[in-house]
């Protein structure tokens, strides 16, 4: 059983799909599923880029198999060393034993924590920054890219065709169904929230590495991007690569506005709705609502890392913040996001705290601004307190509209 696709001239994927596993680390909901990508060049050497998997392993050793066709594998590069893309290494060392492992001192260190024993040091090459690896007609250099996603990683650069294996970088959730390349698929219609929230939820926090990198490629040829996870980029690069310098700078992408809530009985959902529909009334066009109790954190955070302005509305529950909505500003923080507006609504029945917890927690994010007054309505929204709601509304639509035509 395989199912291998030749991407370019002597350079095969050798990945595969899950779609069965629930959570991305269990942890991240992967409602289609997600990609292990593998790739194995056959050169004068052969070389095989990252494994994958366990939960594929038996498509993805019979895909290297069938990828080589009889020939021995001489090179293993890994690029990452988290085992969704290194589970297999054991098994590659013992079904081709001549293999050499080709890593920097951080990747083998990693090898020797997870899969202790079970390979050798002398078929390592610790490779440093700017090394080289010839394979007979190509050139692999490689470029370390340290916390994108882990301190090890490293991106290998085939010179002579401008191929980018980019470990998790530019990789998104979703199974891959017999379109390989981004530019077969709908990216924009069908992946692109979906990248988003990987990027945001699993390299989100390391902005600065990932600019870092971005400036180690500066005027490398780029032809086509392989990134570990999710579709091929061979078109279009500067789609995807504008995309990342958005995210990686924490700037927001489209002026609209993200509202999310916790609501025990529907009174603070009832205020933020009011909220909602004032806006809908001055114009504002793009607002996306979400009830934390209900929406997995990974989803509101990928659209707050999109949009210009938040409105966050929480209830006080056993004299602290909601823990829901703790838990998404606490992660939220925990990424880095910065740089956006918020606005705060609050509930409580007899003892403030909701409002006091969510404004410390935004303040503490770096360049947080507060739109309009926070306010902090006692168990359900009077008719009197339209007039506070209307206040705050005006000054978020304020808000998108003078950042619009900066
Ligand atoms: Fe897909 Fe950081 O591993």
């Amino acid at each position: 059983m395989n199912n291998i696709v030749e991407i370019a001239p002597r350079l095969i994927w050798v990945g595969g799909s899950d779609r069965r596993l629930e959570r991305f680390e269990n942890m991240f909901p992967l409602p289609n599923g997600v990609s292990y990508n593998s790739y194995l060049l056959t050169d004068e050497k052969t070389v095989l880029l990252d494994t994958a998997d366990s939960s594929i392993a038996a498509l993805f050793l019979d895909n290297v198999a069938a990828g080589l066709k009889g020939r021995s594998l001489d090179y293993l590069v890994i690029n990452h060393m988290e085992p969704d893309h290194c589970a297999q290494i054991g098994e590659i060392v013992r079904r081709y034993p001549d293999v050499r492992l080709v890593g920097n001192a951080k990747t083998f260190q990693l090898l020797d924590q997870f899969y202790a024993g079970q390979t050798s040091e002398a078929n390592r090459i610790v490779v440093k920054e700017g090394d080289v690896l010839p394979t007979g007609n190509r050139t692999l250099r490689f470029y370390f890219a340290p916390m994108v996603h882990w301190p090890e990683v490293m991106f290998t650069y085939d010179e002579d065709n401008g191929i980018l294996f980019s470990a998790d970088a530019f990789g998104t959730f979703g199974a891959l169904s017999g379109n390989l390349f981004a530019d077969e698929l709908d990216f924009d219609r069908y992946w692109l929230d979906e990248a988003r929230r990987y990027y945001t939820n699993i390299v989100g926090k390391f902005g600065a590495q990932v600019q870092a990198v971005f400036k180690k490629l500066d005027g490398l040829c780029l032809r086509m991007i392989c990134p570990l996870h999710g579709p091929v980029w061979r078109r279009d690069l500067g789609d995807i690569l504008k995309k990342y310098h958005y995210w990686s700078q924490y700037v927001p992408e489209e002026q609209g506005v993200v509202m999310f809530y916790a609501s025990m009985y529907g009174n603070t959902e009832h205020a933020i709705t009011r909220l909602a529909f004032k806006l809908g009334e001055r114009g504002v066009r793009d607002i996306h609502m979400y009830d934390v109790s209900k929406t997995h954190a990974s989803y509101i955070i990928a659209d707050a890392w999109k949009y210009s302005n938040m409105v966050i509305a929480a209830p006080t529950y056993n004299l602290h913040l909601y823990a829901m909505m703790d838990f998404v500003l606490r992660d939220m923080k925990e990424l880095l996001l910065r740089n956006r507006r918020v606005s705060i609504l609050a509930n409580h029945s007899w003892a403030s705290a909701a409002m006091k917890d969510m404004t410390a927690l935004v303040e503490s994010m770096k360049g947080m601004t507060v739109v309009g007054r926070p306010l902090d309505i006692r168990s359900a929204l009077r008719d009197d307190q339209e007039a506070e709601l209307d206040e705050l509304a005006d000054a978020i639509a304020a808000s998108l509209k003078e950042n619009k035509e900066q």
